[in-house]
């Protein structure tokens, strides 16, 4: 059976909720954490691809979900990483499998393997009912109004614990200040933060040029792993983690000053 199971969505398409699921499962992979990705994305999967096994896909999610084939039977090792485990997507589907279908997909899941952890990319529409059973769901947004409003219309179970995931924050935010500020888009997204990643204009071209290679992206990793320390239990880093010695005395000096002056 599956340790942790956490499900990754988004509120709007193309803010990277694919991006966040692949690498906070690399993220765990690479801390030697055992780790599932199923692709639950019906008809618009994207993890075979950035794990570079486009090629290589025979069954799918949806031989899992019509019981035609066994998960394990289903699951590809992402070769270039140890420790990664993908359950393909299906390019095949009308709409989204009913409730009833997707929580029975849910514990063959959780069942069927014996990995650490199981992240699921899924859809929003998806997310309501799954939100009951996980242990966390993760809402993807980036720094769009209109993104931010779409993650606080998402439903959830009652009983979901639900974080956002604050994904593409501007490097170059001092010069621009287009965006809103991080209290600005927690308050908009209605939900408590559980990280937040970089915009890294070079990840586009990773995921064309070199699939399933995933060189060294600082600005995603170190997020992605401190995110991935945070979710078992462990202490770490909002950000990087690379703030240390007398400038982190600092910054903490300043924090505790701010706070007194807002008392
Ligand atoms: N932090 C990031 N920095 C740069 N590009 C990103 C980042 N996150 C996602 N992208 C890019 O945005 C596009 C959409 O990402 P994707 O994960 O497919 O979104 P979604 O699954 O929400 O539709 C992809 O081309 C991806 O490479
Ligand atoms: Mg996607």
């Amino acid at each position: 059976m599956v340790g942790k199971t956490i499900l990754v969505t988004s509120g709007k398409g193309g803010v990277g909720c694919s991006t966040v699921a692949v690498r906070l499962a690399l993220a765990f992979a690479r801390r030697g954490v055992t780790t599932l990705l199923g692709d639950l994305a019906w008809g618009n999967p994207a993890q075979d691809v950035l794990c570079g096994l486009a090629e290589r896909v025979v069954y799918d999610v949806r031989d899992v979900l019509c019981a035609r084939v066994d998960p394990r039977r289903a699951s590809l090792p992402v070769v270039s990483v140890q420790n990664l485990t993908l359950l393909p997507g299906t390019t095949v589907f009308d709409g989204v499998p009913g409730d009833a279908e997707v929580i029975r997909l849910f514990e063959t899941l959780r069942g069927g393997f014996d990995q650490d952890v199981m992240i699921l990319d899924v859809p929003k529409e998806t997310v309501t009912v799954l939100s009951e059973f996980a242990d966390v769901t993760l809402a993807v947004t980036d720094f769009s109004t209109a993104s931010l409003r779409a993650t606080a219309a998402l439903n959830f179970s009652q009983r979901a614990t639900v974080r956002a995931v604050f994904n593409r924050y501007p490097t170059d935010r001092e010069k621009t200040k287009i965006y809103p500020t991080v209290r600005e888009a927690i308050d908009l997204a209605g939900l408590p933060l559980a990280a937040i990643l970089f915009d890294d204009p070079r990840l586009p071209q990773d995921d064309e040029i070199s699939p399933g290679q995933f060189p060294e992206r600082p600005l995603l990793d170190a997020p992605c792993k401190n995110l991935s320390v945070r979710l078992t239990g462990g202490h770490a880093p909002l950000l990087t983690g690379l703030i240390r010695g007398r400038k982190r005395q600092k910054t903490l000096a300043q924090m505790g000053k701010r706070r007194l002056e807002n008392a």
